[in-house]
């Protein structure tokens, strides 16, 4: 009874507004979230125009919106939802981000399905954002699907409600389209048999693509550097672990893959008093009794050595006295493999030392131990053991065999540090540049994001130098001053607006001066002359010349909110105007359709940014469903970057399908090669056991590396780059959208070497005999062709005289690359 009062109250309210409110022909719609904060927006409605009656929820399926606030996944929730009409017809949604109200968000939109931006303010602060003529729903709080809701009333025009059912209908087909599966082949193809294509290049219709259409994009995700590509084997060198890192695992600290032989005979605790430097404040104390205790690094998961090899062992120590320390590599027999003495004589101050052990057996699971010779107490801080045989030989440099595969690959760029990684849980876990650069026991620590430490030995330096050596552009992302969309700790700071968690606040604005002259310096860093500061600091780095650096991505993922739209601009106008040269590459949030990507799409284009940074991780039949995406893009004015991206499997699994996909919609981007004109899949690399996010393009252990179809996918590509685009048409033996969708192909030419390169998919299980107007001797052929739910299948190269035609084998992607052609 008390709802029906209510509800012929608000009818009769909402009567003026002829235009959306029609007496006849309209029903009641129940806009709710269940109160659990779980279901996002939700529409259920009263098809029999009582709404007292039953509620249906048929052909309404599918959320409105969702909370865009908090912590990721099921962080992000929308309670007590509340919808308003206003009197230009458009609706606005306000909710309750924590269950106690405390962060109130808003959104508007015209229809219902588009939102805009979600902002979030104090209670008290909401209510000004709120139209003043805006009329409210009536609050109900009616079961929605069995589960205890709340939300509002409306008396609305049927055609609404036809509208939403069409755009969900329209919804459940776009699923089943990106939801499609080889597994559905047998019957999707049953009947078919070879196939015939011809392709006809448009040579006339020829145009310039991006020379950096393949790049890659390093972030410390999945243990990818300490661990991983940065060549250090003794873990935790620093004692810099630290609990609030990790907070589940209890043996997470300061001491972490640290061990005593004997913890009777020796004593050890961290300590903080007069360290070597503020940035890396905790060492470890040693009080022994000299000879046979010994202090022992498991390494990350062990650590291996290669007989014969050279590994650069080095500490800091002190002692009240002379000191002497025996450091040994030990099979996992406590045999020695290798050992040096180090001894001082500076008493009371912190000694560096450094030697070289030689290794005397190959191990895939030694430890270091370092066995004091004297008796009482011993300072240790920075115990490292780096292989003098890194990749390029560099003294602090990346483990050989990964960062052989990463140049492989070909890579036009490199992106670093993130990601995540590069804006951060929180405004005080940004990454910040100037902590990862000079002497090692200088730098900061620090938490990552993924869930553990990063000791940034692979820093800004080592970064730039690694992309000289691979002869790739560096593409630094920087935090565009508002922290990870994604953040879950609360920030001590405050936006000028708001106070709120992490995510949405940002940088104070008395602080953003610094920030921004901080990104200045790290161009500086890279470009400048030695007599400037930053320059300066590089020569003394042991590199004098310049990095070359010609761009800068600022923001990662972001909410294109009021606080990262200030923040950007800030920014930007500050790098243009110093730098004019260098592009900077903006970010339109973490999806190809949204608020975000809508409204930082806007943004990019009223303030001509030179590049945007897209992303998006689906099914492999979105890529086969979107093969047109870029088509229709503006020419002219602002690039993109697609920075992220993967195809994902319900398992994840890194198989032939998911690679397909890839190569397959790759054909269709660098169609828009003028358009987009940088790529790079992530994540890049994944140690096993230690992986937070799949798929990844390289799984790797301490002795092994596994590449994934999608790794020869990107080389493919990367090392059979193109700067003119032919366009061609291909004519098939069937109008069928199921074949024409999985085929591509597309020509371009490099005009380095002059090659002729045609690269062919056939994401389809049937041959494919492919006609074209080419014909070369000795051409390159390279082929990655198999199962498609296998993880293991690996290119093939072979060298072939080609007339006019290529049979494509089932599930494939060919390049072929001509030299010579007629
Ligand atoms: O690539 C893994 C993560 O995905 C990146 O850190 C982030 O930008 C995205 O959400």
């Amino acid at each position: 009874m008390y709802l029906k009062k209510f509800l012929s109250i608000l009818t009769s309210c909402l009567l003026p507004m002829g235009s959306i409110i029609a007496q006849e022909d309209h029903t009641y719609i129940y806009l709710c979230s269940t109160q659990d904060g779980t279901s996002g927006l939700m529409v259920a409605t009263s098809d029999d125009g009582d709404p007292t009656g039953k509620w249906t929820t048929k052909g309404l399926e599918h959320r409105l919106t969702s909370s865009d606030y908090g912590a990721w996944g099921a962080g992000k929730k929308m309670y007590n939802p509340v919808v308003y009409l206003n009197s230009d017809s458009t609706w606005t949604l306000v909710f309750d981000t924590y269950s106690d109200s405390s962060v109130k968000a808003i959104s508007s939109s015209k229809d219902l399905i588009n939102w805009s931006v979600q902002e979030y303010r104090n209670p008290s602060e909401i209510q000004s954002l709120i139209a003043s003529d805006a009329v409210a729903g009536e609050k109900a709080r009616i079961d929605y699907k069995g589960k205890k809701a709340s939300g509002t009333i409306f008396k609305v025009p049927t055609s609404l409600v036809e509208k939403l059912k069409a755009r969900q209908r329209y919804n459940l087909q776009r699923d089943a389209n990106n939801n499609a599966r080889v597994t559905e082949d047998s019957w999707r193809f049953k009947g078919y048999d070879t196939l015939h294509i011809s392709i006809i290049p448009e040579k006339d219709k020829a145009h310039k693509i991006s020379d950096k259409f393949i790049g890659i994009f390093f972030e410390d995700i999945n243990y990818s550097a300490d661990g991983g590509l940065y060549a250090e084997l003794v873990q935790n060198r620093d004692f810099e672990y630290n609990t609030n890192e990790r907070k589940k695992s209890p043996g997470w600290n300061a001491t972490t893959a640290w061990q005593l032989s004997d913890s009777a005979a020796i004593k050890a605790s961290i300590e903080t008093e007069e360290p070597i430097h503020p940035n890396n404040p905790h060492y470890l104390k040693l009080t022994t009794n000299a000879g046979k205790q010994s202090l022992i690094n498991t390494g990350f998961d062990g650590i291996v050595t290669e007989k014969g090899d050279k590994y650069n062992v080095s500490l800091f120590a002190r002692s009240s006295g002379k000191g002497k320390v025996k450091i040994a590599l030990l099979d996992p027999n406590g045999r020695t493999i290798g050992h040096t003495t180090f001894s001082w004589k500076d008493a009371n101050r912190w000694n560096k030392i450094n030697g070289v052990i030689t290794a005397t057996a190959s191990c895939d699971s030694a430890t270091l131990s370092i066995t004091p010779l004297q008796h009482g107490t011993i300072d240790l801080d920075m115990i490292s053991l780096m292989p003098q045989n890194t990749f390029n030989g560099r003294a602090n440099g990346l483990r050989k065999d990964l960062a052989q595969v990463l140049a492989d690959l070909h890579p036009r760029f490199v992106r670093f540090p993130g990601g995540c990684v590069a804006h951060g849980d929180g405004i005080d876990n940004m990454y910040d540049w100037k902590g990862s650069i000079g002497n090692l026991e200088e730098r900061v620590g620090k938490r990552n994001i993924w869930g553990y430490h990063q000791s940034r030995g692979l820093g800004y330096h080592e970064y730039f130098e690694f992309c000289e050596d691979i002869g790739a552009e560096p593409l630094p992302v920087l935090a565009a001053g508002v922290p990870c969309q994604n953040s879950s700790t609360p920030s001590r700071h405050s936006h000028d607006h708001l106070t709120s968690d992490g995510q949405q606040c940002g940088i104070p604005m008395e602080q953003m001066g610094a920030y921004v002259q901080d990104i200045l310096d790290l161009i500086e860093y890279a470009n400048g002359d030695t007599t400037t500061t930053w320059g300066a600091k590089r020569a003394q780095a042991g590199h004098p010349e310049p990095f070359n650096l010609k761009m800068i991505g600022i923001g990662n993922e972001d909410l294109i909110t009021d606080a990262f739209k200030e923040r950007f601009l800030m920014i930007n106008n500050a790098i243009k105007e110093r730098y004019p040269k260098i592009e900077v590459v903006g970010t339109v949030g973490p999806f190809y359709e949204g608020p975000d990507y809508e409204t930082g799409w806007k943004f990019a284009k009223e303030h001509n940014l030179d590049a945007v940074d897209e992303h998006y991780y689906v099914n492999p039949g979105w890529y086969i469903h979107n093969r047109g995406f870029y088509d229709n893009y503006d020419r002219q004015g602002t690039k993109v970057y697609l920075g992220e991206y993967a195809s994902h499997l319900p398992d994840r699994a890194s198989t032939l399908e998911a690679a397909l996909s890839i190569a397959l919609y790759l054909t269709d981007v660098e169609r828009s090669g003028d358009v987009v004109t940088m790529t790079s899949y992530a994540p890049l690399l994944a140690k096993k056991d230690h992986t937070q996010w799949k798929p990844d393009l390289i799984y790797f252990d301490n002795t092994s590396i596994t590449l994934t179809p999608d790794y020869y996918v990107q080389k493919m590509y990367g090392t059979n780059p193109g700067t003119t685009y032919i366009p061609s048409v291909m004519q098939t033996s069937t109008a069928s959208d199921d074949v024409n969708n999985r085929l591509g192909q597309s020509i371009v030419i490099d005009e380095e070497t002059g090659d002729t390169i045609l690269r062919l998919v056939n994401m389809t299980p049937v041959v494919v005999e492919t006609a074209f107007p080419y014909c070369g001797t000795d051409v390159e052929v390279t082929s990655l062709a198999g199962s498609p739910l296998s993880t293991e299948v690996a290119e093939v190269k072979t060298v072939q005289d080609i007339n006019k035609s290529y049979r494509q084998a089932p599930y494939s992607f060919t390049v072929l690359r001509f030299k010579n052609l007629k």
